[in-house]
């Protein structure tokens, strides 16, 4: 595997040793970071935070969401992009997806919003960009906050604008898995100076680093420590710096793919909208169990085989329908907020059928290839070879 975590975080490592500064108000790293971000970005306002699912609660804390509003969002996300919804005692409305991408549907969308509505909550999954142009034209006609979830989206574009500008305001994740990394950690990025106070206050306890004298160091606002330290701050920064580099090598493995299985009876390839450009941090293929002759679980099962031992992942999707976890069926159960809140006086059920086209597209109708840029294309084209010499022996199965 290439290091793509090697000499550059070193080399900056040592230098915040060297300095004996490890937190931010003292050291330059996480300043630096924060400073670089915006400008990779192409926002005003940048705060690096301990986590993704951090930087969703301040953008959540920002948008001044709590008991009895509603945020629209979607199901088909690592649980944090709902769940921070009720950390604020708000309630998660789930509006389904499309089952081309995953996507939140903008159409699902209009039939949820209420008086209630709040913001909505729109995750870029697998990188793809969601429909933004139809989200924002809801958002505005509604006035409706728009958070964008980029955890798995940096550097995906949506016709011309980068996502994470196009929404009010947006969180990224540095956690191990993401297209850069600081081990843990998280950005919140917006152009909106009102919401920027209020979502660095909210990760600093209720103070804002860089207000003028006389507030410096008072209180203004609940919130947590949610800061980054300089030891993160510093390889974010050597990440940041490489992530051109990882970006290109994802595009090649996305085309190996698609040459690959372009013809391939069973599969159909990433659909992306019109003017969306992809970063291809999963690529997600969809499944006709019917077409390709087999279960998806056999399906997914001879494709491991054929590539046991090798640093290849092909997955069933490896993301739970938010509603049908535990956590949502206790929730609603609850007689105190978020939402047994006697300022939320709607009787919600987190159940199946909730999201007809998700639940009928989740487990079985994707595959997904993890396309880290750790791997090579070697390991990336083995993957494409496994999932077509599976179809090709079903086919002949069934053609026996
Ligand atoms: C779409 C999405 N949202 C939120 C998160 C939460 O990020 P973190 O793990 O950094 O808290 C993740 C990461 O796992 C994610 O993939």
């Amino acid at each position: 595997m290439d290091k793509y975590i090697g000499r550059q975080e070193l080399a900056l490592l040592k230098e915040v040793i060297a300095s004996q500064k490890l937190w931010k108000k003292e050291g330059a790293f996480v300043r630096k970071f924060e400073e670089e971000f915006g400008k990779h970005l192409g926002v005003k306002h940048a705060i690096a935070v301990n986590s993704g699912t951090s930087a969703l609660e301040a953008c959540v804390a920002a948008g001044g969401i709590g008991a009895g509003d509603e945020v629209i969002c979607t199901a088909y996300s690592f649980i944090a992009s709902s769940m921070v919804v009720l950390r604020a005692n708000g309630v998660p409305v789930f509006a389904d997806v499309d089952p081309k991408t995953l996507c939140l549907d903008p159409g699902a969308i209009a039939g949820k919003i209420t008086a209630r509505t709040k913001a909505i909550l729109v995750v870029h999954i697998y990188g793809q960009p969601a429909e933004m142009d139809r989200i924002m034209q809801l958002a505005r006609k509604h006035h409706l906050l728009v958070i964008e979830d980029c955890c798995q989206a940096y550097d995906s574009y949506y016709r011309g604008k980068k996502v994470g500008t196009i929404g009010d305001i947006a969180a990224f994740s540095l956690q191990q898995g993401k297209q850069i990394t600081s081990g843990e950690g998280g950005i919140v990025a917006t152009n909106n100076k009102d919401l920027f106070r209020k979502a660095s206050m909210f990760a600093n306890i209720g103070m804002i680093w860089d207000w003028e004298r006389p507030e410096a160091g008072s209180h203004f606002a609940l919130g947590g420590n949610y800061r980054m330290g300089e030891l993160q701050g510093a390889v974010a920064l050597a990440q940041l710096r490489k992530i051109g580099r990882f970006n290109g090598k994802r595009r090649r493995f996305a085309r190996i793919i698609e040459s690959e299985l372009k013809n391939a009876e069973g599969i159909k390839l990433a659909h992306v909208y019109r003017g969306a450009q992809p970063n291809y941090y999963f690529y997600p293929l969809r499944y006709d169990a019917e077409k390709a002759g087999l279960s998806h679980a056999e399906f997914i099962r001879r494709c491991n085989k054929q590539v046991e031992g090798k640093k290849i992942e092909i997955h069933a999707g490896t993301i739970r329908i938010n509603y049908l976890e535990p956590i949502y069926r206790d929730i609603a159960r609850l007689k105190s907020c978020p939402i047994g809140c006697p300022k939320y006086k709607k009787k919600l059920e987190y159940k199946r059928g909730l999201c007809p086209n998700l639940e009928k597209a989740v487990p079985d109708g994707f595959i997904t290839i993890r396309m880290h840029h750790g791997r090579t294309a070697e390991e990336i084209s083995a993957a494409a070879g496994a999932i077509k010499r599976v179809l090709r022996e079903a086919k002949l199965e069934r053609e026996r």
